[in-house]
């Protein structure tokens, strides 16, 4: 008898047959490159299952190539913008995604970006490393003070929890800001809840983890840019429409801000023109899970979820539109 066919879009971090066991056809994207558009739609053909990545659009179009046979769509990310959860739902297609494994991880890489960025990190490399470094200097590479400043959580979530918790290290205050108070993440990092408006202009650092939705699409935008403190640095690690890519480099360029430590953007993975010329943002390519011991239990999460629904059983972390 033919095995139910699980597709996964990339090789991963670990083999998910070591979780999958026998009873399924794992099929990989073999490539050492994203697969196409129509490499996909052309893959998914027939299939149970599908592990993607946050890089691959699973909409109506996919949903229609795939066929009635798909029965779950295995997120590798906790956020999942790439699927239209409604048209999954309606096709009863369930949805998973890899939230609490990446948490910790992708709050460390933000206070890289937190350090990197305001401590002018790279551009202190980069002098050493052209041989521009001819002796201490009073002035040199002046950068803002982290112990005791005060940080700005949009997105009070997990890793925005996992974020502000880290901050007790620095004696910083923490404010944040949302749709409503949160008291698990006030007992867990001592944060004060309050409006966007206050939280702009109060904040020395300012660090995004909200999910994308056409709420938080632009949330920073140039207007709220402007008012932030002119000191005050940007770290986004949570998707890049949050941020207007471009009203960015003009606040950049401009100094109305100091500093912005980037992992994600608007259109990934291309940047907005003149970003990556300005030397007060650091800028990494979506790294924020990045470490092989998260990588892989996101593998363990992702194919437990799928091996759960075509068991007939409720997945680990279902998502809902
Ligand atoms: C990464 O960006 C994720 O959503 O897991």
């Amino acid at each position: 008898m033919s095995r139910p066919i699980i597709f996964c879009t990339r090789r991963l971090p670990q083999d998910p047959r070591e979780i999958l066991g026998d009873a399924f056809e794992l099929r990989t994207h073999g490539a050492d490159r994203p697969i196409t558009r129509a490499e996909l739609l052309d893959a998914v053909k027939g299939v149970s299952g599908l592990l993607c990545l946050l890089s691959d659009r699973i909409d109506r179009e996919l949903f229609e190539a795939a066929g009635p046979s798909l029965k779950v769509v295995a997120n590798f990310a906790v956020g999942y913008n790439n699927i239209d959860v409604a048209e999954a739902a309606r096709r009863s297609v369930t949805v998973t995604n890899t939230p609490d494994v990446l948490s910790e991880a992708t709050a460390d890489l933000a206070w890289a970006l937190l350090f990197a960025a305001s401590r002018r990190v790279i551009e202190g490399d980069r002098m050493m490393r052209e041989g521009r470094f001819h002796g201490w200097e009073p002035e040199m590479l002046l950068g803002q003070d982290i112990t005791g400043a005060t940080l700005g959580i949009i997105g009070s979530g997990r890793i925005g929890t996992a974020m502000a918790s880290k901050a007790r290290a620095f004696r910083m205050r923490v404010l944040y800001t949302g749709s409503k108070k949160r008291p698990e993440f006030e007992a867990a990092t001592g944060g004060t809840f309050v409006g966007l408006e206050e939280l702009l202009s109060q904040c020395d650092f300012l660090s995004l983890h909200c999910p994308l939705s056409p709420a938080t699409t632009h949330l920073i935008d140039e207007a709220a840019l402007a008012r932030m403190k002119p000191t005050a640095v940007l770290i986004n690690t949570a998707r890049g429409p949050v941020v207007d890519e471009e009203a960015l480099v003009r606040s950049l360029k401009a100094g109305r801000i100091a500093a912005a430590g980037l992992d994600v953007y608007e259109r990934e993975p291309a940047m907005a023109a003149g970003l990556s010329e300005l030397p007060n943002v650091v800028l990494l390519p979506h790294l924020g899970s990045a470490t092989l011991g998260t990588r892989r239990k996101m593998v363990q999460l992702a194919a437990s979820n799928i091996r759960a629904v075509l068991e007939g059983r409720a997945p680990a972390t279902p998502v809902h539109a």
